[in-house]
């Protein structure tokens, strides 16, 4: 594990851990305040992301960004990563192998940001992160707590774009992020 950013930034910059560097424009590493209270965690880089090297900038991405502003959080003050950090082809789900080459940069960028609170967007950040068990209909706007971090698991906003009314729960679940990181 390294000791920052930087570093692990250098380490991933020519992975070839699988087989989605192939066709990679680029790596999406993370963006936003290394020393977060609050990180979100998504799944994986869509074309748009891809395209720019930075998570959640296509359709999903900007539907979050208003429910940021909605609820009063700024973009900047909190951290934001994937489970895999290149893009899966077609947006298809990421795959095990890929996820397991992929998931130690993202344990370093939670062991440097040290977050009190991890935001896990859709299924397969939730069960990557907290477990396979995990169902996301089931969990979602329930806090969990699990060595000293608290996670809410939430609806991916891709799902937002298919279901408008996944958004009350979105913006209820951010809700709850908010005022959890107000009694710290
Ligand atoms: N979906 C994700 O899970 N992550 C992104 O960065 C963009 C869309």
């Amino acid at each position: 594990m390294y000791e920052t950013m930087e570093e692990v930034k250098n380490a991933i910059k020519d992975c070839n851990k699988c087989k989605l560097c192939a066709k990679r424009k680029n790596i999406v590493f993370g963006v936003g305040n290394e020393n977060a209270d609050i990180m979100f965690i998504g799944e994986g880089p869509g074309a748009d992301e891809d395209a720019q090297g930075i998570p959640f900038v296509g359709k999903a991405g900007q539907l979050m960004n208003k429910a940021f502003d909605v609820v009063g959080i700024e973009r900047e003050e909190v951290y934001i990563a994937n489970i895999v950090k290149c893009r899966p082809p077609n947006n298809r789900d990421p795959e095990q192998d890929e996820i397991l080459g992929c998931i130690n940069y993202l344990r370093n960028q939670v062991m440097i940001v040290k977050p009190k609170i991890i935001v896990l967007l859709g299924r397969i950040s939730l069960q990557n992160i907290l477990g396979k068990e995990y169902k996301i209909t089931a969990s979602r706007g329930k806090w969990f707590e699990k060595k000293g971090i608290f996670y809410m698991p939430t609806w991916h906003p891709a799902a937002l774009l298919r279901d408008e009314t996944k958004k009350i729960d979105f913006i209820k679940d951010l809700e709850e992020v908010i005022k959890k990181s107000s009694e710290f």
